[in-house]
């Protein structure tokens, strides 16, 4: 009997997100995945390992490690996760000098080999190296995206179902701007059974809700001493992944190309954005208050800082 075809993801980078987006790839059956990394034997291993798990959990797509990009071609999404991952005191932005060259590098051999595809940039100072994949790739910016807010709105859902004890599938939250320290997690978005938790809670007890999601990631980092957090990324990544392999659009916490949304432009921040196999395929604002439109362009201001100093914007906001 033949097997049923899928679509082709290329995870860039067999670490702790790489790996282990593949796994939720596998297991939710979204997409015949390629692992590709420098270190030789490390995405095959990694590969060969999920492939044993095959016939225990059922999944029908399959995935192969590899060195060479030429088993990369004709991917459907590419997802980079290239890179060096912070230690516990660094932020994610002392990685801009490492990063950037891993990330040029691999955005050449990706489109190379795959130019009708999709690129997903996780890759650390994310806002920064997305703006990077965007210009490197030479690829219309509704084709490049990056995955911050998915994750940030879930850390803050967590920190809010953990101080409240609600329900977390009553929680919808809301984190946009940099993926970073600089990080808008907005308050009056986020709601417990459609009440915004300005609401239900003191503004002390939202503060140090919104504290918890900036630093979450960090938290993560302390208490793992080596390497940073990857299900929870390795999760937000997914769901990104299946959006965009779908025709049908997915409203998603997206870090996007922005041209003047919020008054903000030649920046990739994270806003929701409709997303699908076509990209990005519309950016619905937000009605923010004054007050976080403004925090939200500090946002901007800083991740254009970040980029100015690598002189990669052509345009000033
Ligand atoms: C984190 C990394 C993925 O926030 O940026 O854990």
């Amino acid at each position: 009997m033949s097997e049923r075809t899928y679509p082709k993801v290329t995870i860039v980078g067999a670490g702790n997100v790489g790996a282990t987006t593949a796994l939720f790839t596998l297991m939710h059956n979204l997409a015949d995945v390629v692992l590709i990394d420098v270190a030789e034997g490390l995405p095959q291993g990694k590969a060969l390992d999920m492939m044993h798990a095959r016939s225990v959990e059922h999944f029908g797509p399959t995935v192969c490690g590899t060195n060479d990009y030429a088993d990369t071609a004709g991917s459907d999404v590419v997802v980079i996760t290239a890179g060096v991952a912070r230690k516990p005191g660094m932020t994610r932005e002392e990685l801009v000098a490492i990063n950037t060259d891993i990330v040029r590098s691999v955005v050449d051999k990706v489109v190379a080999a795959s130019p009708e595809a999709l690129i997903l940039c996780v890759t650390n100072p994310l806002d920064v190296m997305t703006y990077l994949a965007y210009k490197q790739s030479g690829l219309d910016h509704r084709r490049v995206l990056g995955m911050g807010g998915v994750l940030d709105s879930a850390r803050f859902a967590f920190a809010v179902a953990e101080a409240t004890d609600a329900d977390i599938c009553d929680i919808d939250a809301c984190a946009i701007g940099a993926h970073g320290d600089a990080m808008t997690p907005m308050s009056a978005h986020t709601t417990i059974c459609g009440k915004p938790i300005t609401e239900l809670l003191t503004p002390d007890e939202v503060d140090a809700l919104v504290e918890r999601t900036v630093f979450g990631g960090a938290e993560v980092v302390g208490l793992l001493k080596t390497g940073s957090a990857f299900v929870a990324p390795a999760a937000s990544v997914t769901q990104m992944v299946r959006a965009l392999l779908s025709d049908e659009e997915t409203t998603l916490f997206s870090c996007v190309y922005l041209n003047g949304e919020y008054g903000i432009s030649d920046i990739y921040l994270s806003v929701p954005a409709r997303i699908s196999n076509a990209g990005v395929v519309g950016i619905d604002e937000l009605a923010l208050c004054e007050v976080d439109l403004l925090r939200l362009r500090e946002s901007a201001a800083i991740t254009a800082a970040s980029l100015d100093e690598l002189s990669l914007r052509t345009s000033a906001s």
